[in-house]
């Protein structure tokens, strides 16, 4: 399968997720492919950290600045993992359009759902974006919701997004909010590697099995 993980607004937590999802999927036995397609080079500098460092597994990311539709169509019995950026619109739509789905991060705040907006105006069905394949599914999260439960942002842009048109699901799974993020990725490891037993992880592992229901129902 073919995911996309993409928002126009920098720092939602694309190359978070595309890098952590990429060390589960693998750690499950899945062989992963990574395309990093965003000039700042996050998913693909975090690779080439974790071989520097020897850390098993190693993961495989191609940074290009451009993906054909063929090279991605053709990883058949593998996942494939794209990590994209504002600043390389053309291979971002380029890559959509052979996405099986587009995962869409959104920090809660109100900016992050005008922001969203935006993006799916921009990748939406009648546009050139989708031209090839118009079967994409666009799931969005929270990510980095608030720890504390009395804070409203997060519940309100998880309805905003409900409301809007081009997400077909918003998922019950958020991310929270966890320094342990971001203090892993520093360290070229999956918050579940650094800190197997956190809340992070766990928040971590209900979401990666929420989007791939096939590992979860072999595991239980
Ligand atoms: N759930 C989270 N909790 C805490 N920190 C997070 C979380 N998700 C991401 N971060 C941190 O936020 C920063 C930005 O995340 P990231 O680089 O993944 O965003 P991005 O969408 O790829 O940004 P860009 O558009 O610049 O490529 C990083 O330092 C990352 O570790
Ligand atoms: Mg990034």
């Amino acid at each position: 399968m073919i995911t996309v993980i993409a928002n126009l607004k920098g720092g939602s937590g694309k190359s978070t997720v595309a890098f952590n999802l990429a060390i589960w999927l693998v750690k499950q036995g899945r062989r992963v492919v990574g395309y990093d397609l965003d000039p700042q080079c996050t998913f693909s500098d975090l690779g080439m950290l974790r071989d520097e460092i020897g850390v098993r597994p190693n993961l495989e990311i191609h940074s290009v600045r451009a993906v054909l539709r063929d090279q991605l169509l053709s990883h058949t019995d593998c996942e494939v993992l794209v990590d994209v950026g504002a600043a390389n619109m053309a291979a971002m739509k380029e890559a959509m359009t052979s996405a099986d789905r587009i995962l869409v991060p959104v920090p809660p705040s109100q900016a992050d759902v005008w922001a969203t907006q935006r993006f799916l105006h921009i990748i939406g069905p009648d546009t050139e974006a989708m031209k090839f394949n118009g079967n994409q599914h666009t799931i969005a999260f929270i990510n980095r919701a608030d720890t504390n439960k009395s804070i409203r942002e997060t519940h309100e842009t998880e309805e905003a997004l409900r409301t809007l048109p081009g997400i077909d699901m918003v998922m019950p799974q958020r991310l929270r909010m966890r320094t342990s993020f971001r203090r892993s990725l520093s360290e070229g490891l999956a918050v579940f590697e650094m800190w197997p037993g956190s809340k992070a992880a766990g928040e971590f592992g209900s979401f990666a099995h929420a989007l791939y229901p096939d590992i979860a129902a072999n595991q239980n």
